[in-house]
């Protein structure tokens, strides 16, 4: 029954372009942490939900939360979701098409008898723009929010609570945000952000694993002075500095198979052109499938940085902002996803997710699995960032019979893990 579905792959795409246009910047899409904008795709995505007949609420980090009961009194709550902020400058379909996809397929499934409930989330933030810490909402599901995190300052020294207390929403609250004890599995689907099925050719691919990743920012210090009466010899640049462990840090990823490092954000200080830098601020993103790797390249740089430093008579600090393992999928439930691609007519390709998601955070608490929708051209945190209508069609239709054949007592913890069982 799955083609031909009513919900259309273009309704999708054009609900994540109108979702696109609820920005913090006129010019572009930038949404992030609770900010305006926010609130404007709580209230889209809201009236979707009442209109679908689900509760829907807003928890005390700003998730936006939806509920569509099966009618049978307690029973097991499948998440699906993703994440609603983005990146300054970003595309349309980063976290935002799991989102409408997930309302998309309950929409489709109209009264459809389901033996589970299935909770439709939109998580307040992932990125980790505002406060340089990622995950905030789904680690308000797992009660990872602890006094420090609250503590955290935004670049307006605003902290993380008094964000969530400007918002109307209240800290006290946030062990309500957890997620229900009746949780069974969650789900996210998301573009791919990558090249690989272009590549390949493919529309969609099952998560196998997700990237551990680490964010740091070195800063190195050295000498403000007068940049025309202060001879090379003389100076202690921490911009130069800097720019030559960013260098190293290319060549060091470079060498590395499978090892991605990234400096995003420099600040130069003072910043003016007529004066050497006295500190300069330079972010790390580093990530690998293997963890040792990982943490061998980080050992690696921070030690480079130190040898640099010194060389250049600079001080040096490293401060971690955060550090995730790499973290498997649900074998049972990646294969029951699978199961619904092929039994819908797409053949997806297994594979390792180099961004970072939610799903990471949720997997500490219940069993969780992602389905890739192709990136054409590879290009995501941009605006050209795309989806193919006939891939959302796929993932759309790979999500109907997902839904509609899942077998919630199969992936209880104690239950065999075999995949076949987890499809009716
Ligand atoms: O950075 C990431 O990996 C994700 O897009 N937030
Ligand atoms: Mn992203
Ligand atoms: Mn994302």
């Amino acid at each position: 029954m799955t083609r031909g579905a009513k919900m259309n792959a273009e309704a999708i795409l054009d609900a994540c372009r109108t979702i696109g246009g609820f920005s913090d910047d006129p010019d572009c899409i930038t949404r992030t942490y609770l900010s305006p904008a926010t609130r404007r795709v709580h209230e889209f995505l809201s009236a979707w939900m009442n209109r679908l007949g689900m509760e829907s609420w807003i928890d005390a980090v700003g998730n936006l939360r939806g509920l569509r009961r099966c009618g049978l009194g307690d029973a097991p709550r499948l998440l699906l979701g993703s994440h609603i902020d983005t990146v300054p400058n970003s595309g349309a379909f980063d976290g935002v098409l799991g989102v409408v996809m997930a309302l998309a397929l309950v929409e489709e499934l109209g009264d459809f008898g389901l033996d589970y409930d299935i909770e439709v989330i939109a998580f307040s933030e992932e990125e980790g723009v505002r406060f340089r810490i990622p995950f905030i909402g789904s680690r308000a599901l797992t009660g990872e929010i602890d006094e420090a995190l609250l503590r955290e300052r935004d670049a307006d020294g605003i902290t993380l609570a008094e964000a969530i207390g400007g918002f109307g929403l209240k800290v006290s609250e946030i062990g309500e945000a957890a997620m229900s004890e009746n949780t069974f599995a969650f789900v996210e689907l998301h573009i791919e952000q990558g090249p690989v099925l272009e590549d390949l050719g493919l529309s969609l691919g099952v998560v196998e694993a997700i990237v551990g990743q680490s964010r740091y920012d070195l800063t190195f210090s050295g000498k403000a002075n007068h940049a025309g009466t202060t001879p090379m010899r003389l100076r202690q640049d921490a911009l130069t500095g800097a720019a030559e462990w960013i260098l190293a840090a290319e060549t060091v990823a470079a060498a590395t198979p499978g090892l991605v490092a990234t400096v995003g954000r420099v600040q130069a200080t003072p910043g003016v052109a007529n004066v050497i830098p006295g500190d300069a601020r330079a972010s790390l993103d580093i990530r690998h499938a293997d963890d040792a790797t990982r943490r061998a390249a980080v050992e690696r740089l921070v030690a480079e940085a130190y040898e640099i430093a010194a060389r250049r008579r600079l001080s040096l600090s490293v401060v971690r902002h955060f550090e995730q393992p790499a973290t498997a999928m649900n074998s049972a439930l990646a294969s029951s996803l699978e199961a619904a691609a092929v039994a819908s007519g797409t053949i997806p390709h297994w594979m390792v997710s180099g961004a970072g998601h939610d799903a990471v955070v949720i997997a500490r608490k219940a069993p969780t699995a992602m389905l890739f929708l192709r990136s054409p051209g590879g290009i995501s945190h941009h605006p050209d960032e795309a989806v193919l209508p006939e891939d959302a069609q796929a993932a759309f239709e790979t999500g109907l019979y997902f839904l509609q054949h899942l077998n919630p007592a199969i992936l209880a913890p104690k239950a065999p893990q075999s995949a076949a069982e987890t499809i009716r």
